[in-house]
């Protein structure tokens, strides 16, 4: 199978920052890719890469993303999904039974509710610069975190974001770095409570910004939210389609995160550059039965 021309162009330029435009989150990243592709191409790594009829990193079997999105459709490898074994359901909801627990205020959702949908939807934008000298309440982050994923329908434990079969496979760890009445650290929010569990205290704002690629608006908000997924939470259910849907619900609720601060007058930049390992090593999680998807700032613009 040969992929168009036109997607063969587009993964082989070069990150050069002069035909690249520049971008916010690129910064100093651009001269290292560039020297890093000038290191490359010294050792022969561009041939790897380069339009040619042989095979190339760039032809769709090399991908291995496209592999499992082909692999990954019903059918055949469906039929033969059925008769294996996919493991057991797991709970539905992670706890730290020994974490120091903190009740989030109701959310007071009348005041979330100017402007409407319409202009909120027409004013969201990521924002990369956030006031380092104001914390954020804490029902500001009840807020956020109520319409990110909260419960909206005790009966079934129904969420506002929506989830293939409401199986719900995703966390959100908020890392607080300025939070009236809270601590510096890594806290987990427990849907159900409506709580914050206190994971890891302490000032984060370093290993969270050399996990994120030197991203420094990372320690400069007031929170960041990591999003994890839970695998099998799904899986047990939805065998190889799994991956895809867990990284469907990650954007609902990244998208969910964006609308809230919009309507609350905060920033919010969501952040796929990361180091996986280090982050999920920050949140004390394995990387594959949890690992963390989606990284979210929120903070008050600067
Ligand atoms: C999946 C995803 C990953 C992103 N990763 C980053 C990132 O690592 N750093 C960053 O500053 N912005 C990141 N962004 C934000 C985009 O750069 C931003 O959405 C885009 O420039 C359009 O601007 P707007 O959101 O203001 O409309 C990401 C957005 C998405 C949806």
């Amino acid at each position: 199978m040969h992929p168009p021309q036109i997607l063969k162009h587009r993964t082989l330029r070069p990150l050069s920052p002069i035909h690249r435009p520049a971008h916010p989150w690129v910064k100093n990243d651009a001269i290292y890719c560039w020297q890093f592709w000038r290191i490359a191409t010294g050792i022969g790594f561009d041939r790897l890469v380069t339009p040619s009829d042989s095979a190339s990193l760039a032809d769709v079997e090399n991908d291995v993303g496209l592999l499992y999105h082909r692999w990954s459709q019903p059918g055949y490898g469906e039929a033969i999904a059925t008769i294996l074994n996919w493991g057991q359901q797991p709970p539905l909801y992670k706890t730290y039974p020994d974490a120091l627990q903190i009740d989030l205020p109701a959310p007071n959702l009348a005041a979330v509710t100017t402007p409407d949908l319409a202009t909120t939807i027409l004013q969201r934008r990521s924002h990369r610069n956030y006031n380092g000298s104001t914390a954020l309440s804490l029902l500001q982050l009840s807020q956020v975190l109520h319409l990110a994923q909260g419960i909206t329908d005790d009966s079934r434990d129904f969420r506002t974001v929506p989830s293939s079969g409401a199986l719900y496979p995703l966390e959100i760890y908020p890392i607080v770095h300025r939070v009236e009445g809270l601590e510096p650290g890594l806290y987990h929010h427990a849907i159900q409570q409506h709580q914050l569990e206190l994971v890891k205290a302490g000032d984060l704002r370093q290993p969270l910004i050399k996990a994120g690629l030197s991203q420094d608006f990372l320690g400069e908000a007031q929170v960041c939210f990591v999003v994890s997924g839970i695998f099998q939470r799904t899986r047990w259910k939805y065998h190889e389609r799994t991956y895809r849907y867990v990284l469907m619900e990650a954007g609902h609720l990244g998208q969910n995160l964006y609308l809230a601060a919009t309507a609350l007058n905060l920033g919010v930049c969501g952040i796929g550059a990361f180091f996986d390992d280090p982050l999920n090593q920050l949140l004390d999680i394995d990387g594959e039965t949890e690992a963390a998807l989606y990284l979210v700032t929120i903070g008050e613009r600067g």
